[in-house]
């Protein structure tokens, strides 16, 4: 696993000009590293700690914070059912049950193929839809354990990739205004 690409260091300076203390950007880098590699690496980890002038330890502790944030390998779709008092009512963990024995793993593990990991979440905003998941932080609707079996499948022959994209990825679209600081003086007189 990697560092970040030449690119990557690029987007993170970026980032950091935008604040007045380099730290402050540091989860939004920490973002950049994810969508790389899926995951943060120890060795991109690093690289984040030397691009903020933190330690290794201060990266790790705040990356620890955040549930977003991972700091192992994740399977190539992060599978999220919500188990919160909408989805319960509407059969969430049945569907739970349902998504542990069609992948073979339990909540919180990585199918041995890599291709799925699952887990079991509080309450994504869907509520209407109950119950519900996210594929990579999108979201489905209205799962009933059918819809699920469809959506796995679709997800392993890459029918979706279209609207799931890789593990990491935010935002498809990088925002082509907002980021320039070349104009803002860091050191006013
Ligand atoms: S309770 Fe499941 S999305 Fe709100």
């Amino acid at each position: 696993m990697a560092r970040l690409s030449a690119e990557n260091v690029q987007r993170a300076r970026n980032l950091i000009a935008l604040y007045p203390v380099p730290r402050s950007a540091l989860v939004p880098i920490l973002h950049v590293a994810q969508e790389q590699d899926g995951w943060l690496t120890p060795e991109a980890v690093e690289h984040v700690a030397e691009l903020l002038d933190l330690t290794p330890a201060q990266v790790h502790g705040t990356a620890t914070f955040y549930d977003m944030l991972f700091l192992e390998p994740v399977g190539r779709h992060l599978v999220s059912i919500c188990t919160n008092i909408a989805c319960m009512l509407n059969g969430a963990y049945e569907l739970l049950e349902h998504a542990e024995e069609q992948l073979g793993v339990k909540a919180g593990s990585t199918t041995a193929d890599g291709e799925f990991t699952l887990e079991e979440v509080e309450c994504i905003a869907d509520c209407g839809r109950a119950p519900c998941l996210a594929v990579n932080w999108r979201f489905f609707g209205n799962v009933s354990p059918g819809a699920f079996d469809e959506l796995v499948d679709d997800l392993r022959a890459g029918g979706l990739a279209g609207d799931v994209p890789p593990h990491g990825t935010l935002c498809r679209v990088r925002r082509s205004v907002g980021l320039e600081a070349a104009a803002w003086d860091r050191d006013p007189e």
